[in-house]
């Protein structure tokens, strides 16, 4: 095998010298026992799934010197802890006879779905409409963060099961600028091209498959822009207060905490009228809950799923301190949860697990399939209960 001209790689991952460099990425599934074929988007430049033992990696082809650019810029999103595909490494390829290229590494991510999947498989059509929430929901992430995408699209952005809801990730930041802060002109632009492109992608679907009755083309974009400034300007309001109201700092802070935002710095400036202060929060990332989480008991879930596993540790926390007759700290709550509810679930999930199933989806899948069976029943079924009935009927279905 001829090694290719350089090759940076980032540590952790395989050294990727055993692929067939030197020839073009459209022929790797022949020249390749690693290629795999998964379901994509579509794309202008040629993508290979290859996978080693531990994971699976996206190459993507571009001309010399692109790749590296758009690792550099991957690299820097993931520092500001931004949702966007993890990148691995960048090559630097000779091609006989044309151009050399570049190709750009990053890893697969996970039970990901292009957003055609979730348009054509009868199973995710629940999720259709939450797609707009989690894209506007992903660019004020990126915007907050002086990201400017430059090419915002349904496939440019990958989608994952959270919960009842979808988390949406960048895919494609060869467009992007990351900037101190972003002027509204340049937020403006992005909004514009995710109509114009949300718009195209819509089109592209709605001639192989229905696209739902409130799913209309030429409202799509515009509906993803309401949602984004809805989002943006709760989230950049500056709240105005008195001297002696701190507890509106609190107030003010747990609304961005109960919208999935964690919040970094609260500044408070005089506005020169008496005792009154402007208040301004900077928040740092849409992981609240998972953080959380993560601190509490160190399991590790999406947002949402977080977000659930909190309020059912919170009930559970209820439960526990009325039996006991005290108050019973939240860590410890946390605990008890953890082996007492969530071990015994995840045991008996174990075929699912087997089959790839995602040990956090599963959990919160039969916690909304117990709310479902306990607004029947009109009592509280319990998670024994709503288990067995999640293993009988839902897993015999396809
Ligand atoms: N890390 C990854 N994990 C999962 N899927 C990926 C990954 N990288 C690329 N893909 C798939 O490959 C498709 C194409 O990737 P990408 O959008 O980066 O290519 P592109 O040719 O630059 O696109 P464009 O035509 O918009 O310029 C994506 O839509 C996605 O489905
Ligand atoms: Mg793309």
């Amino acid at each position: 095998m001829t090694p290719p001209l350089a090759l940076h790689a980032r540590s952790g991952h395989p050294d990727f010298l055993d692929l067939p460099w030197g020839a073009p990425l459209s022929a790797w599934p022949e020249l390749c026992a690693r290629s795999v074929e998964l379901q994509r988007g579509l794309s202008r430049h040629e993508v290979q799934f290859v996978s080693y033992e531990n994971a699976v990696y996206a190459f993507k082809e571009l001309v010399e010197g692109a790749a590296e650019r758009e690792y550099d810029l991957l690299m820097q999103m993931e520092d500001l802890g931004l949702p966007v595909v993890t990148p691995v490494g960048h090559v630097h390829d000779r091609r006989e006879g044309s151009e050399n290229v570049s190709v750009l590494i990053t890893r697969y991510l996970d039970a990901s779905h292009p957003y055609r999947v979730l348009f054509q498989n009868p199973g995710l059509e629940r999720y259709r409409e939450r797609l707009l929430d989690a894209m506007a929901g992903l660019i004020v992430r990126l915007h907050l963060a002086g990201v400017y995408w430059g090419d915002v699209s349904l496939s440019n952005t990958l989608f994952r099961r959270d919960a009842g809801q979808l988390g949406a990730y960048m895919v494609d930041a060869e467009t992007s600028e990351i900037h101190e802060t972003l002027s509204d002109g340049q937020r403006n632009q992005d909004l514009m091209i995710l109509e114009e492109n949300v718009l195209g992608d819509l089109l592209d679907i709605a001639i192989v498959t229905d696209l739902p009755p409130a799913m209309i083309p030429e409202e799509t974009g515009p509906s993803i822009v309401r949602r984004y400034e809805g989002l943006w300007s709760e989230v950049t309001r500056e709240v105005v207060i008195g001297a002696s109201e701190s507890w509106r700092i609190q107030e003010r802070i747990r609304a961005l905490n109960a919208l999935g935002f964690s919040v970094g710095e609260v500044e408070l400036v005089a506005t020169g009228e008496g005792d009154r202060l402007r208040m301004r929060t900077v928040v740092t990332d849409r992981d609240y809950h998972r953080h959380l989480l993560h601190d509490l008991i160190g399991l590790v879930a999406e947002e949402r799923q977080a977000e659930l596993m909190l309020n059912e540790i919170q009930e559970y926390k209820a439960r526990v301190s009325r039996e006991l007759n005290r108050s019973v700290a939240m860590p410890i709550a946390a605990f008890r949860w953890k082996s007492e509810m969530w071990e015994p679930a995840i045991a008996r999930l174990n075929p699912r697990l087997e089959a790839g199933g995602d040990p956090a989806q599963l959990y919160c899948e039969v916690l909304e399939h117990k709310w479902y069976m306990s607004e029947q029943a009109q009592e509280d079924v319990g998670l024994d209960r709503a288990l067995d009935d999640y293993l009988q009927k839902i897993i015999e279905e396809p």
